[in-house]
Protein backbone atom coordinates (compact mmCIF):
# COMPACT_ATOMS: atom_id res chain seq x y z
CA UNK A 1 0.00 0.00 0.00
CA UNK A 2 1.27 3.15 -1.09
CA UNK A 3 2.05 5.88 1.42
CA UNK A 4 -1.21 8.19 2.63
CA UNK A 5 0.74 11.37 2.49
CA UNK A 6 -1.42 13.15 0.30
CA UNK A 7 -4.82 12.11 2.23
CA UNK A 8 -7.11 14.75 2.39
CA UNK A 9 -5.10 16.47 -0.16
CA UNK A 10 -7.00 18.27 -3.71
CA UNK A 11 -4.84 17.94 -6.49
CA UNK A 12 -4.81 18.98 -9.78
CA UNK A 13 -2.77 17.69 -12.78
CA UNK A 14 -2.97 18.63 -16.13
CA UNK A 15 -2.67 15.88 -19.05
CA UNK A 16 -2.28 15.25 -22.84
CA UNK A 17 -1.49 18.61 -25.39
CA UNK A 18 -3.44 21.40 -26.59
CA UNK A 19 -4.54 21.89 -30.05
CA UNK A 20 -5.18 25.44 -31.16
CA UNK A 21 -7.97 25.00 -34.14
CA UNK A 22 -6.75 26.86 -37.73
CA UNK A 23 -10.35 25.32 -39.01
CA UNK A 24 -12.42 23.13 -38.19
CA UNK A 25 -10.71 20.10 -39.31
CA UNK A 26 -7.11 21.13 -38.37
CA UNK A 27 -5.14 22.31 -35.73
CA UNK A 28 -1.79 22.83 -34.65
CA UNK A 29 -0.81 20.30 -31.72
CA UNK A 30 2.31 18.12 -30.52
CA UNK A 31 3.00 14.65 -29.42
CA UNK A 32 1.73 14.50 -26.07
CA UNK A 33 -0.22 11.54 -25.35
CA UNK A 34 -1.34 11.68 -21.93
CA UNK A 35 0.78 9.10 -20.01
CA UNK A 36 2.96 10.99 -17.96
CA UNK A 37 -0.06 12.87 -16.25
CA UNK A 38 -2.10 10.09 -16.31
CA UNK A 39 0.38 8.14 -14.20
CA UNK A 40 0.50 11.42 -12.19
CA UNK A 41 -3.33 10.80 -10.85
CA UNK A 42 -2.93 7.24 -10.59
CA UNK A 43 -0.67 7.42 -7.94
CA UNK A 44 -1.70 10.71 -6.51
CA UNK A 45 -4.72 9.16 -5.56
CA UNK A 46 -3.42 6.11 -4.60
CA UNK A 47 -1.37 8.05 -2.10
CA UNK A 48 -5.23 9.21 -0.72
CA UNK A 49 -5.49 12.37 -2.92
CA UNK A 50 -8.64 13.40 -4.15
CA UNK A 51 -7.73 14.19 -8.02
CA UNK A 52 -9.34 16.59 -10.43
CA UNK A 53 -7.44 15.41 -14.20
CA UNK A 54 -7.49 18.45 -16.88
CA UNK A 55 -7.33 16.07 -19.69
CA UNK A 56 -6.62 17.18 -23.17
CA UNK A 57 -6.66 15.07 -26.04
CA UNK A 58 -5.55 12.19 -24.39
CA UNK A 59 -4.22 9.48 -26.79
CA UNK A 60 -4.76 6.44 -24.05
CA UNK A 61 -7.72 5.02 -22.54
CA UNK A 62 -7.97 5.43 -18.23
CA UNK A 63 -8.76 8.52 -17.72
CA UNK A 64 -12.02 7.85 -15.79
CA UNK A 65 -10.26 5.29 -13.39
CA UNK A 66 -7.30 7.61 -12.80
CA UNK A 67 -9.42 10.49 -11.48
CA UNK A 68 -11.93 11.88 -9.27
CA UNK A 69 -13.04 14.26 -11.62
CA UNK A 70 -12.23 14.79 -15.38
CA UNK A 71 -12.60 17.74 -17.53
CA UNK A 72 -11.60 17.50 -21.26
CA UNK A 73 -10.56 20.15 -23.15
CA UNK A 74 -9.08 20.86 -26.97
CA UNK A 75 -7.47 24.46 -26.62
CA UNK A 76 -4.96 26.21 -24.12
CA UNK A 77 -7.76 28.67 -23.51
CA UNK A 78 -9.98 25.70 -22.21
CA UNK A 79 -7.18 24.41 -20.41
CA UNK A 80 -6.30 27.61 -18.67
CA UNK A 81 -9.79 27.93 -17.72
CA UNK A 82 -10.95 24.06 -16.57
CA UNK A 83 -7.06 24.39 -14.54
CA UNK A 84 -7.64 27.56 -12.90
CA UNK A 85 -11.46 26.95 -11.82
CA UNK A 86 -10.48 23.25 -10.37
CA UNK A 87 -7.21 25.28 -8.64
CA UNK A 88 -9.07 27.49 -6.48
CA UNK A 89 -9.81 24.55 -4.13
CA UNK A 90 -6.35 22.97 -4.40
CA UNK A 91 -3.43 22.03 -2.71
CA UNK A 92 -1.18 21.02 -5.54
CA UNK A 93 -1.61 22.34 -9.42
CA UNK A 94 1.04 20.17 -11.22
CA UNK A 95 1.12 21.30 -15.08
CA UNK A 96 1.98 18.42 -16.63
CA UNK A 97 0.28 19.20 -20.25
CA UNK A 98 2.04 20.08 -23.47
CA UNK A 99 0.21 23.29 -23.95
CA UNK A 100 0.93 25.17 -27.39
CA UNK A 101 3.01 28.23 -27.05
CA UNK A 102 1.12 30.08 -29.90
CA UNK A 103 -2.82 29.42 -31.63
CA UNK A 104 -4.03 30.67 -35.16
CA UNK A 105 -4.59 34.35 -34.59
CA UNK A 106 -8.10 34.12 -36.17
CA UNK A 107 -9.07 30.81 -36.77
CA UNK A 108 -11.19 30.36 -39.89
CA UNK A 109 -14.98 29.35 -39.39
CA UNK A 110 -15.35 27.44 -42.63
CA UNK A 111 -12.50 24.65 -43.84
CA UNK A 112 -9.76 26.55 -45.59
CA UNK A 113 -10.10 25.09 -49.05
CA UNK A 114 -6.76 24.62 -51.37
CA UNK A 115 -7.28 27.50 -54.29
CA UNK A 116 -6.16 26.09 -57.58
CA UNK A 117 -2.89 28.25 -58.85
CA UNK A 118 -2.72 29.54 -55.34
CA UNK A 119 -0.04 29.10 -52.80
CA UNK A 120 -0.79 27.59 -49.25
CA UNK A 121 -2.09 31.05 -47.25
CA UNK A 122 0.42 32.01 -44.50
CA UNK A 123 -1.28 31.25 -40.61
CA UNK A 124 -0.53 33.83 -38.33
CA UNK A 125 -0.01 32.97 -34.68
CA UNK A 126 -0.52 35.04 -31.61
CA UNK A 127 1.16 34.00 -28.37
CA UNK A 128 -0.81 31.72 -25.67
CA UNK A 129 -0.80 32.55 -21.86
CA UNK A 130 1.64 30.76 -19.84
CA UNK A 131 -0.93 29.19 -17.43
CA UNK A 132 2.35 27.85 -15.15
CA UNK A 133 3.41 31.26 -14.57
CA UNK A 134 -0.06 32.92 -14.17
CA UNK A 135 -0.19 30.40 -11.22
CA UNK A 136 3.25 31.08 -9.80
CA UNK A 137 2.36 34.64 -10.06
CA UNK A 138 -1.16 34.88 -8.46
CA UNK A 139 -1.52 31.52 -6.30
CA UNK A 140 -4.89 30.60 -6.38
CA UNK A 141 -5.01 29.70 -2.72
CA UNK A 142 -2.23 30.40 -0.15
CA UNK A 143 0.34 27.72 0.47
CA UNK A 144 -0.61 26.00 -2.82
CA UNK A 145 2.41 23.94 -4.63
CA UNK A 146 2.65 24.35 -7.96
CA UNK A 147 4.57 22.09 -10.36
CA UNK A 148 5.81 22.33 -13.84
CA UNK A 149 7.10 20.41 -16.58
CA UNK A 150 9.40 20.79 -19.29
CA UNK A 151 9.97 18.78 -21.95
CA UNK A 152 13.76 19.32 -23.18
CA UNK A 153 16.70 18.62 -25.83
CA UNK A 154 20.22 18.71 -25.14
CA UNK A 155 21.92 21.16 -28.03
CA UNK A 156 24.84 22.92 -28.63
CA UNK A 157 24.13 25.83 -26.54
CA UNK A 158 23.53 23.59 -23.53
CA UNK A 159 22.61 20.34 -21.88
CA UNK A 160 18.40 19.31 -21.07
CA UNK A 161 19.43 19.52 -17.23
CA UNK A 162 21.10 23.60 -18.52
CA UNK A 163 17.84 24.28 -20.37
CA UNK A 164 16.01 22.67 -17.24
CA UNK A 165 17.89 25.13 -14.48
CA UNK A 166 17.31 28.40 -16.70
CA UNK A 167 13.95 27.22 -17.14
CA UNK A 168 13.09 26.43 -13.67
CA UNK A 169 14.74 30.02 -12.89
CA UNK A 170 12.34 31.89 -15.35
CA UNK A 171 9.12 30.34 -14.73
CA UNK A 172 9.28 30.02 -10.43
CA UNK A 173 7.45 27.28 -10.34
CA UNK A 174 7.89 25.10 -6.40
CA UNK A 175 9.21 21.82 -8.48
CA UNK A 176 10.14 22.22 -12.20
CA UNK A 177 10.40 18.38 -13.69
CA UNK A 178 12.94 18.39 -16.37
CA UNK A 179 12.96 15.28 -18.77
CA UNK A 180 14.52 14.51 -22.28
CA UNK A 181 12.45 13.99 -25.30
CA UNK A 182 13.31 13.47 -28.51
CA UNK A 183 14.16 10.15 -30.85
CA UNK A 184 12.31 7.55 -28.51
CA UNK A 185 12.32 9.37 -25.64
CA UNK A 186 9.50 11.29 -23.52
CA UNK A 187 6.35 11.23 -25.95
CA UNK A 188 4.67 8.40 -25.60
CA UNK A 189 7.19 5.81 -24.43
CA UNK A 190 6.18 3.56 -21.23
CA UNK A 191 8.96 5.12 -19.18
CA UNK A 192 10.76 8.63 -18.80
CA UNK A 193 14.27 10.15 -17.13
CA UNK A 194 13.05 13.01 -15.13
CA UNK A 195 15.35 15.48 -12.83
CA UNK A 196 13.19 17.97 -10.32
CA UNK A 197 14.53 21.00 -9.80
CA UNK A 198 13.25 23.60 -6.75
CA UNK A 199 12.76 27.47 -8.00
CA UNK A 200 15.82 28.34 -7.78
CA UNK A 201 17.27 25.65 -9.80
CA UNK A 202 18.73 23.26 -7.24
CA UNK A 203 18.45 19.28 -8.05
CA UNK A 204 15.84 18.08 -5.72
CA UNK A 205 15.03 14.48 -7.01
CA UNK A 206 16.01 12.28 -10.19
CA UNK A 207 14.06 9.44 -11.30
CA UNK A 208 13.80 7.37 -14.37
CA UNK A 209 11.86 4.63 -14.61
CA UNK A 210 8.16 4.08 -15.57
CA UNK A 211 6.41 6.99 -15.82
CA UNK A 212 4.74 5.61 -12.76
CA UNK A 213 7.60 5.89 -11.20
CA UNK A 214 8.81 8.85 -11.89
CA UNK A 215 5.33 9.85 -11.09
CA UNK A 216 5.38 8.22 -7.54
CA UNK A 217 9.20 10.13 -7.29
CA UNK A 218 7.42 13.65 -7.93
CA UNK A 219 4.93 13.02 -4.88
CA UNK A 220 7.20 12.70 -2.87
CA UNK A 221 9.51 15.37 -3.85
CA UNK A 222 6.01 17.60 -3.39
CA UNK A 223 4.81 15.76 0.03
CA UNK A 224 8.79 16.70 1.50
CA UNK A 225 8.44 20.38 0.03
CA UNK A 226 4.70 20.16 2.28
CA UNK A 227 6.25 18.91 5.22
O1 LIG B 1 8.25 26.87 -21.42
P1 LIG B 1 7.71 25.50 -21.55
O2 LIG B 1 6.53 25.38 -22.49
O3 LIG B 1 8.73 24.46 -21.83
O4 LIG B 1 7.18 25.15 -20.10
C1 LIG B 1 6.59 23.94 -19.84
C2 LIG B 1 5.71 24.05 -18.62
O5 LIG B 1 4.91 25.22 -18.69
C3 LIG B 1 4.74 22.89 -18.52
O6 LIG B 1 4.45 22.68 -17.15
C4 LIG B 1 3.52 23.43 -19.27
O7 LIG B 1 2.35 22.76 -18.83
C5 LIG B 1 3.55 24.90 -18.88
N1 LIG B 1 3.03 25.84 -19.89
C6 LIG B 1 1.91 26.58 -19.59
N2 LIG B 1 1.42 27.48 -20.50
C7 LIG B 1 2.03 27.67 -21.69
C8 LIG B 1 3.19 26.93 -21.99
C9 LIG B 1 3.66 26.02 -21.07
O8 LIG B 1 1.36 26.42 -18.51
N3 LIG B 1 1.53 28.54 -22.55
Amino acid sequence: RAPQDLAGCHVVVSAGGTREPIDPVRWIGNRSTGRQGLALAEAARARGARVTLVAANLEIAGAQAAADDVVSVESTAQLRDAVRAAGASADVVVMAAAVADFRPAAPSEAKIKKAPGRGPAPIELVENPDILAGLVRERLREGQVVVGFAAETGDASGSVLDHGRAKALRKGADLLAVNAVGAGRGFGTPDNEVWVLDAAGEQVAYATGSKRQVADALWDAVAKLRG
